[in-house]
């Protein structure tokens, strides 16, 4: 993969793909780690006298311009980290982006609207991707990929852009894939994988993987109450994909099989509502009551969790343990992190949410050896897919 030493930059119009899709409270941006960390590549252009055209999407507007997914409030937090004003267009790449673009001189930055509004950057119709991505790449002379969160997408300014314009890896992309390399070659052991989450269904490739891979594989949070009840055991309200239940009988059986551990919670904290004041108690994961609802793991579990990760040498973690955005049910997945930080082993965190919690519990980014900014785009890297993003700057 090139990397940004191997482009020309100066004077020229360069366009970074960067992954900005950071969680929103009206225009309050709560977790400003994916900007962070799209800063260096962006900063490195900047002194290299590029003029530098930050695209990106945010949330899932299909296509429609939709003022509560306007990228406006990560242009500001962008200046503000940059320490430099960052132009804002108000399109993608109607008027306000060509003359937003033109205006710009050598180190300045400008940041297109969604790309999400367009539907030419999701299309599965290759020729309508194609079209929009003529017209981004026509607003520049160089590419470079650096939004790692978003690798896993066939989008045109993911996949079909690098195709148009020569082209280099940020180094965001580049850290973060020799990070998930460690973890697929050569991984130390023991390999303890924690993942939890609301959906088994978005982990199902990501499990059959690494069972032939980890030696023990915790599963807390929502993902986990499929798990229990396809062990049989009543699960009262809580979350279950009743759909699944097949498939991860079939893990169960795999992991006994391979004799892959496979830990899952032994009490859990049962409220009477989705709540952030729930009464709640703690209860035996086997015996959770008819109308209650599993919105955290339990005291117990925690002290499992954490003695199952005490001797681990490589752990990847991803997915909160529980509903983290309250603070009633935030204990689980803080004690998981801390088990993470006290491992003497090579530790990344991975996924939008468990990097979110990290930070929202105050805990030191430093403490982990990696917190990855790819949800998706980490655990199908971990599933040993090929990532059109990458396949893209590989060419
Ligand atoms: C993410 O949040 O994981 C990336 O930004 C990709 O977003 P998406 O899942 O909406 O494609």
């Amino acid at each position: 993969m090139r990397t940004l030493d191997d482009l020309d930059v100066k004077g020229r119009r360069v366009l970074v793909r960067a992954d900005l899709n950071v969680p929103l409270d009206g225009e309050t941006i709560t977790d400003d780690g994916r900007i962070r960390a799209s800063v260096p590549t962006i900063k490195t252009l900047v002194e290299r006298g590029a003029k530098v055209v930050v695209c990106a999407h945010l949330g899932r507007p299909k296509g429609q311009v939709n003022p509560k997914y306007s990228l406006k409030p990560v242009a500001t937090r962008l200046g503000e980290l940059l320490g430099q004003d960052v132009a804002f267009a108000t399109d993608v790449v109607g008027d306000s982006a060509v003359s937003t673009v033109e205006a710009l001189q050598d180190g300045q930055v400008a940041l297109l609207e969604n790309l999400r509004y367009e539907p030419g950057e999701e299309s599965k119709d290759d020729a309508v991707r194609g079209e929009f991505a003529a017209k981004l790449a026509g607003l520049a002379e160089l590419y470079v990929g650096d939004g790692f969160g978003a690798v896993h997408r066939k989008h045109a300014s993911v996949y079909d852009v690098p195709r148009l314009l020569p082209h280099a890896a940020g180094g965001l992309v580049v850290a973060e894939v020799e990070v998930l390399r460690k973890l697929t070659e050569d991984t130390e052991r023991p390999y303890v994988v924690v993942l939890g989450g609301a959906k088994v269904s978005d982990k199902l490739g990501v499990i059959a993987n690494l069972l032939t891979k980890v030696d023990r594989l915790l599963i807390g949070g929502g993902m986990a109450y499929t798990f229990l009840k396809a062990q049989g055991h009543e699960v009262g309200k809580s979350l279950l994909q009743e759909d699944q239940l097949d498939q991860v009988r079939g893990f169960l059986d795999e992991a006994k099989r391979r004799g892959v551990e496979l830990v899952l919670p032994v009490d859990v904290l049962a409220a009477v509502t989705y709540a952030p004041d729930a009464e709640h108690d703690v209860v035996e994961a086997t015996a959770i009551p008819a109308e209650r609802e599993g919105l955290d793991i339990g005291p117990k579990t925690r002290e499992l969790f954490a003695a199952k990760l005490a001797d681990a040498k490589t752990v990847f973690w991803n997915g909160p343990m529980g509903v983290f955005e309250f603070d009633a049910f935030s204990g689980g997945t803080k004690a998981v992190a801390q088990a993470l930080i006290d491992a003497d082993a090579f530790t990344v965190v991975g996924g939008g949410d468990s990097a979110a919690a990290v930070r929202k519990l105050g805990l030191p980014e430093d403490g982990f050896s990696h917190i990855s900014t790819g949800g998706g785009a980490s655990l199908e890297y971990l599933e040993g897919k090929t990532l059109p993003g990458l396949a893209a700057l590989e060419d």
